[in-house]
């Protein structure tokens, strides 16, 4: 049995969207380490105010984990959204997948009856698994589509 926890939190990480993106690079890469190590899964969904995270894996990792992350200071509010046990991962290819909601995504939030601004507030998490499995298509897809042109 797999233990899917979905979260969101204020983003604290000071800065313009480069610095931000600098500094949410240097998270995903600590994040990918340990959660190989931890046999956790999962994506993160950000912008310049929020965090909204699916963590996923044995019950035990994934509460450790998430008690680890938050108590982090780059975020705070870290309040659960979701948590329960499913048969299935939803991202088994990610040790963390990460997504800053730019131009070129908009149109998928918007799909999603998400405009301007996210209020994770207003999610649930089954519309957070739903947009973050469509921003993962779209990563994917774009990635091969680098290779190819590549
Ligand atoms: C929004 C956010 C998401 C994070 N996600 C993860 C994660 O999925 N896994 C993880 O191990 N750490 C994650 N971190 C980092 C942890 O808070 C913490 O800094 C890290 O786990 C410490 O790792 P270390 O003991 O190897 O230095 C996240 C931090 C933030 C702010």
């Amino acid at each position: 049995m797999i233990h899917q926890l979905v979260y969101f939190s204020r983003n604290t990480v000071p800065g313009d969207d480069r610095v931000m993106l600098t500094n949410l690079r240097e998270i995903l890469s600590v994040a990918q380490r340990n959660n190989v190590r931890d046999g956790i899964t999962g994506f993160l969904i950000f912008d310049k105010t929020w965090f909204v995270q699916i963590l996923e894996g044995e019950r035990i990792k994934v509460t450790e984990t998430y008690t680890r992350i938050a108590r982090d200071t780059r975020h705070s509010g870290a309040s659960i959204m979701n948590a329960r046990d499913v048969t299935d991962r939803s991202f088994p290819d990610w040790s963390m997948g990460g997504a800053m909601r730019s131009v070129e995504v908009q149109e998928i939030y918007l799909q999603h009856g998400i405009g301007s601004s996210m209020d994770p507030s207003k999610l649930n998490s089954t519309k957070v698994l739903q947009l973050a499995l469509d921003l993962q298509a779209f990563d994917t897809a774009k990635r091969h589509g680098q290779r190819r042109a590549g």
